[in-house]
């Protein structure tokens, strides 16, 4: 028998090297390479080579194109990450947190799509089929068409895929699924690798969906490489705090729609809720008419989305003064502190910052930075802005306020929750109409917009 080869490969990059070495020259990381025996023959290939007719060339204009029927499910929040629904044939890779809620999200998906008259199969490789009852139990699922397995091995799960034709599939967790010819444990690089591609065959073969569930490891990506994330049709990261029960949807890498959107849900007893009016949520616990407290109408996707900007400046107490920021970029802060400093004459250089966005909800758009840099002057100075004024503008370096996008549907969603003013860009004006129960104010400057916005 021929001697197999071995070969290392780097569990955090997928970089392959023939002998061992203590750091990746691929990602630079420490102690990351681990043999892994070369895969035989059978094994390689994907779901484009297994046909036996060879392909011809076609023109791209003789080709029949036909818009697929996608699979809605009964979660509105979900449909519009995926770009409108689930489309058929495709792999989708779901990353998150440990304990984030991966299995209560793709079991209460299934179902609902096996209330709609589809077969489904959830595989579960972490939990026996039992402890997935004792889940379905709280979620109070009961449907006769939601199939359950326990089973880790790739070759019995396509076979019991053949058998069943099922019309969705969840794999819970490809990081416990293991194809036997491949001699590494499951969960390194070339199983992970292999078994992904094989489904890809599986769902394109078949024509049906499966939703694959992807650990994520200390650093914040999908374990295994990110050539995972190559090789699937689509990427979701669930995320949220732990301490919150949000829990947000996010589009990595969509083939078939935008990866802007966002879905927003809420964890509860009895399963994930779905959050449709987001702006009402997170504005629920607002503190009205306190210094620090700024609103803003930021674009999740193609959705606008108002929540509360919190600052608090207080003096240095020793040493340098502590910038700190919660769901925005912390590159932001000292920087449209210094804007502040120069532009406005605050001074702010022996001041400790803390700015949050309520909610913990994430925000990494520009159209924030009038909303922070006026909540910050508004704690430094003590003095609360109007309660009613949403703020809305990029702000650039020599203080000027910069146009942003989509203002219309920001300004119609504030006056939508009862906001009567809207201070926004005096670039972004013209060309649109704002609705009559809300006034729209244009700044040019920071300075212009403190005026407006403190009143002073
Ligand atoms: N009785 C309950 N009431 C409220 N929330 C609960 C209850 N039971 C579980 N949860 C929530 O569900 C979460 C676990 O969800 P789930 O098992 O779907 O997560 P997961 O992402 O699949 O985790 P893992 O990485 O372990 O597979 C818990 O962290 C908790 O927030
Ligand atoms: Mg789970």
């Amino acid at each position: 028998m021929a001697k197999r080869k071995s070969k290392f490969i780097c569990q955090s990059c997928g970089y392959e090297s023939p002998k061992w070495m203590g750091k990746c020259p691929g990602c630079n990381q420490w102690n990351t390479l681990v043999e892994e025996l070369e895969a035989t023959k059978s094994t390689r290939g994907n779901w484009a080579t297994g046909s036996k007719t060879s392909q011809k060339p076609e023109k791209i204009t003789s080709i029949q194109s036909q818009e697929e029927p996608r699979i809605k499910t009964s979660m509105q929040e979900l449909n519009r990450v995926l770009g409108g629904g689930i489309v058929p044939g495709s792999l989708v890779l779901i990353g998150g947190d440990p304990g984030i809620g991966k299995s209560t999200l793709l079991l209460q998906v299934s179902s609902q799509l096996a209330r709609h008259d589809l077969d489904v199969l959830y595989i579960s490789g972490e939990e026996s089929a039992r402890q997935t009852k004792l889940r379905a139990d709280r979620l109070a699922i009961k449907t006769d068409r939601l199939y359950v397995l326990s089973e880790t091995n790739l070759v019995d799960i396509a076979n019991q895929i053949d058998q069943l034709k099922p019309g969705f599939v969840v794999i819970d967790s490809i990081q416990t699924i293991f194809k036997e010819e491949v001699t590494s444990a499951p969960g390194s690089v070339s199983q992970v690798r292999e078994c992904t591609s094989e489904l890809m065959r599986i769902a394109k073969q078949n024509h049906i969906p499966i939703f694959i569930v992807g650990h994520v490891t200390k650093e914040g990506s999908i374990a295994g490489p990110r050539l995972l994330e190559h090789m699937v049709d689509a990427v979701l990261y669930f995320e949220g705090e732990r301490h919150h029960t949000f829990r947000i949807l996010r589009g990595v890498k969509n083939r078939f729609g935008s990866t802007n959107e966002m879905g927003i849900f809420e964890m509860k007893e009895e399963g994930l809720t779905e959050v449709l009016n987001p702006s009402e949520i997170f504005l629920e616990e607002r503190s009205q008419g306190v210094a620090g407290s700024t609103i803003v109408a930021s674009m999740e996707g193609t959705r606008p989305v108002l929540v509360e900007i919190q600052s608090l400046i207080s003096p240095t107490s020793f040493g340098n003064p502590r910038r700190m920021a919660t769901g925005i970029d912390h590159n932001r802060v000292p920087l449209l502190m210094a804007v502040l400093e120069k532009r406005v004459g605050l001074m702010l250089q022996n001041q400790d910052a803390y700015v949050k966005v309520a909610g913990g909800v994430k925000l990494d758009e520009p159209a924030i930075d009038l909303a922070v840099a006026i909540s910050i002057a508004s704690s430094f100075r003590d003095k609360a802005p109007h309660a009613e004024d949403v703020l809305i503008g990029e702000v650039g370096l020599t203080g000027e306020i910069r146009r942003v996008s989509r203002i219309d549907q920001r300004v119609q969603e504030a006056a939508k929750l009862g906001f009567k003013r809207a201070i926004i860009p005096s670039r972004n004006i013209d060309g649109w109409k704002a609705p009559s129960t809300i006034d729209v104010v244009g700044v040019q400057s920071v300075q212009e917009a403190i005026k407006i916005a403190l009143g002073d």
